[in-house]
């Protein structure tokens, strides 16, 4: 009764209803006439008061304030909104930066609405070691001491780095030490610190084409210009950069599985990109997002590792191997750009999660981590077998398949001259979440295609998921 009372007051003030300086009933009338106790009405009176939408004076009781301006009430903002809830009116354009405009451009994409069969970068989830870890869970929490509690350092919980910096250099050739390990909100803050420290805006920053819509986004929050170089099956096509990409900053590569169509940057290609790197005075951005999963061979060491000159920022998630919405991953910075890069995790959102970072310390050097992973290399095998033969027994050749035995996602191309943002669309309707090919292409792409996860989907699923991709495709193909 208080907070309706409060609010049909503070409403009718804010609309007009009541003008500054108008006299408002005794809490006692009103009551009375409301039928009520005057406790509510007191209370609410008492608030309003305090806020200043109300005043007091002797001898003359209570009015609506007159401090509140008069046109400030008239305005059209506010005569707009019915009420302080009311629907916001419809605009036209305000004036934002070149940036905030560019991003507004990006499409709404409701084939990510769903959690359905195919939906990238989700991984079993239902294979999660639960119990493993809310028992960790609970065990840093039950007697959490101040370090876990307290404001923590901008470049991460050390014993994680620590760890960190041992299964990199163990698994993924990475050479650095704990010093070098920032941890972060996930690779896409990796991305997005990694934009505002190396590039100004209109820098020239090279991309693979098709590539990383994440990465595009958050290389254009900071106004840079971004320049598609082609891929083919040896990955990002390094001459193309070499003859046209004497001022560039910096490039983004996913050279271990190149996202989305799969393949491993070749050894000559690597080389020949360092080289250029050092040369040119650029930035290798590496994203080693899910080098965990290859099936057909041993992980493939990570370009840092090839690294003589501190030229590669790398950058690396637990998304995957854990489950997204842990929201932890981690970056490893060349020594000369630990300040810049420690003090722009401080500006942004100053550090992680301890709790967790704590946690999945003791899961990585418990063994449970290394454990998890290697099951599910097998189950991520087993599901790419289970999404090739549906393909091939549900579609025939209607699609075609691209990508290395590697990962938690593959691309299938549609029929020449099929639109896959359609298809997406039509299959998101049947709970089915592919995502467009043509997406991830700065420019036009010459033929559309669907990225579809099979992490996350059992045999059921992932034979369903096609059958109704299927139908999408037919009923967009028949129009
Ligand atoms: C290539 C690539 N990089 C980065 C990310 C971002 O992952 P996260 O921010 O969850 O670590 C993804 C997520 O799907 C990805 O596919």
């Amino acid at each position: 009764m208080y907070q309706q009372l409060y609010d049909w007051f503070r409403r009718a003030i804010a609309g007009g209803q009541l003008r500054p300086g108008q006299r408002v009933p005794s809490t006692r009338n009103l009551a009375a006439e409301l039928k009520i106790s005057r406790m509510p009405v007191m209370g609410a009176f008492e608030q309003l008061l305090a806020e200043g939408y109300l005043e007091t004076f002797v001898g003359a009781g209570t009015c609506v304030a007159r401090s509140i301006p008069d046109d400030t009430l008239s305005s059209p903002a506010l005569k707009s909104r019915k009420g302080l809830q009311g629907r916001v009116e419809k605009r036209s354009p305000r004036r934002m930066s070149r940036r905030g405009a560019a991003l507004a451009q990006t499409p709404t994409q409701t084939w990510l609405d769903n959690l359905g069969a195919f939906r990238v970068s989700l991984p079993a989830l239902d294979h999660f070691p639960i119990r493993v870890w809310s028992k960790l869970v609970s065990r840093h929490s039950r007697k959490p001491p101040k370090g876990i509690m307290a404001y923590g350092d901008a470049m991460g919980y050390l014993p994680f780095r620590e760890a960190i910096a041992e299964y990199l250099g163990a698994v993924r050739g990475v050479r650095c030490d704990s010093s070098q390990i920032l941890v972060t909100t996930g690779s896409q803050q990796a991305l997005q610190i990694s934009a505002q420290v190396l590039l100004d805006p209109k820098d020239r920053l090279w991309m693979e084409e098709p590539g990383y819509p994440g990465a595009r986004q958050a290389f254009m929050t900071v106004g840079a210009q971004l320049i598609p170089v082609r891929v083919d099956h040896d990955g990002m096509n390094v001459a193309e950069i070499i003859r046209r990409g004497r001022d560039a900053r910096a490039v983004y590569v996913t050279p271990s599985h190149q996202y989305p169509m799969g393949m491993m940057m070749s050894a000559a290609r690597r080389m020949l990109l360092l080289n250029w790197a050092v040369r040119s005075g650029a930035w290798i951005i590496e994203d080693d997002y899910d080098s965990e999963y290859r099936f057909a061979s041993r992980p493939i060491a990570s370009l840092q590792g090839l690294d003589t000159d501190g030229r590669v920022i790398y950058v690396g998630t637990f998304s995957k191997v854990m489950f997204p919405a842990l929201r932890l991953g981690y970056m490893v910075v060349p020594n000369d750009l630990v300040r810049a890069f420690s003090a722009a995790r401080d500006a942004a959102d100053i550090f992680s999660s301890t709790l967790y970072q704590a946690v999945l310390t003791d899961f990585i050097r418990e063994g449970h981590f290394a454990r998890h992973i290697r099951r599910m290399r097998m189950l991520y095998m087993e599901r790419r077998r289970a999404l090739v033969n549906a393909i091939h027994i549900q579609t025939g050749d209607m699609l075609e398949i691209i990508g290395a035995e590697a990962g938690m996602h593959l691309v299938a191309l549609l029929p020449p001259g099929t639109d896959d943002v359609a298809v997406c669309i039509k299959a998101a309707q049947k709970g089915v979440s592919a995502i467009p090919l043509s997406t991830c292409y700065l420019k036009r792409p010459t033929r559309g295609g669907v990225i579809l996860g099979y992490g996350g989907a059992n045999e059921n699923q992932i034979h369903d998921g096609i059958v109704s991709l299927r139908s999408a495709l037919e009923s967009c193909s028949s129009r």
